[in-house]
């Protein structure tokens, strides 16, 4: 049997900063979506007892820089695992790229480890552990609509989403979270996103409100260090709702139509963009997801 892990990819429908904390870490709240783009990470026997990774792309990190590897080693030494692992990662998100794709990964390779080297599964310790990989790693353990607070680690379940369609693209580069949050002033962001309005808007399944209410008070600083993303936004704006990811620097936007939506893609594409389509994910595949 063949245990394999969906690592699906994340937008932010709303990321509101409230302050700095005595961390250094920023106050979020936000609203995170899950994508139906995804990686999908392969767990195979380990001959020797070590803990190794392969990756179908080149250029992704295979060392203790990777997540996926220090979520292994994390969650092997937790419960005294001498087993060992292989991970086959097929990559298909972008990498820095705001998607959470590392972050998911990361998740993907505690849920898949549960079971390949079956541990308990011990939901607190899962959401332990992910907290210390990153902020946007107890999100992408459960997946689907939430609310993070916190550093964004605290997360809170919400009804799902109604379906978008969701075009992404890319300017090509990477940026770096920590600088963009650098960047952020705290005391002269007077924007705040309505967290509440929107949730209101998911409960109440209005796709317009959603679509109305789209924010990211991080736009401002990666928009500051990189002109491009902001004229990104600008040409995607014109078709359908559209907000940068996370920290950026890729941009989506969403469209209740899947022709609308195809065709911004196509034309994205012909001006030489990187562009996907791809669509919002509730969570349907965690944990059923095995291949015999
Ligand atoms: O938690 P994670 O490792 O993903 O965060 C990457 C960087 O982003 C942090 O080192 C920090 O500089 C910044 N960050 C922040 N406030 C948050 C989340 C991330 O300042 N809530």
């Amino acid at each position: 049997m063949l245990i394999s892990e969906n690592a699906h990819a994340k937008i932010n429908l709303t990321l509101d900063i409230l302050g700095k904390r005595p961390d250094g870490y920023h106050e979020l709240r936000t609203v995170y979506q899950s994508l139906a783009l995804c990686d999908t990470l392969r767990f195979l026997p380990s001959p020797d007892g070590s803990i190794t990774l392969g990756c179908d792309v080149p250029g992704i990190p295979l060392s203790d820089d990777n997540l996926a590897i220090r979520a292994a080693r994390m969650l092997g030494s937790h419960y005294g695992v001498t087993k060992g692992v292989h991970i086959e990662l097929v990559k298909r998100i972008p990498m820095a790229a705001g998607l959470a794709g590392g972050s998911s990964d990361a998740a993907a390779a505690l849920r898949g480890l549960v079971r390949f080297w079956q541990l308990p599964h011990e939901k607190d310790v899962l959401n332990a552990l992910a907290a210390r990989l990153g902020s946007d790693v107890p999100f992408c353990l459960a997946g689907g609509t939430a609310i993070g607070t916190g550093r964004g680690e605290q997360v809170t379940a919400l009804p799902s989403c109604p379906h978008f369609y969701v075009v992404l693209s890319n300017p090509g580069f990477a940026v770096s979270t920590a600088e963009v949050y650098q960047a952020y002033r705290v005391k002269e962001n007077k924007m705040h996103p309505d967290t509440d309005g929107l949730v209101r808007a998911i409960i109440n399944t209005d796709q317009k409100g959603i679509m109305g209410r789209l924010a990211n008070v991080l736009e401002s600083a990666t928009f500051m260090l990189y002109p491009a993303v902001s004229k990104l936004k600008e040409r995607m704006a014109g078709e359908g709702a559209s907000l940068m990811c996370g920290s950026g620097p890729t941009v989506f936007a969403l469209f209740k139509n899947q022709q609308q939506a195809g065709r911004l893609v196509d034309s994205l594409q012909a001006e030489g963009a990187a562009a996907w389509l791809t669509e919002t994910y509730a969570g349907d595949d965690k944990g059923v997801n095995t291949d015999v």
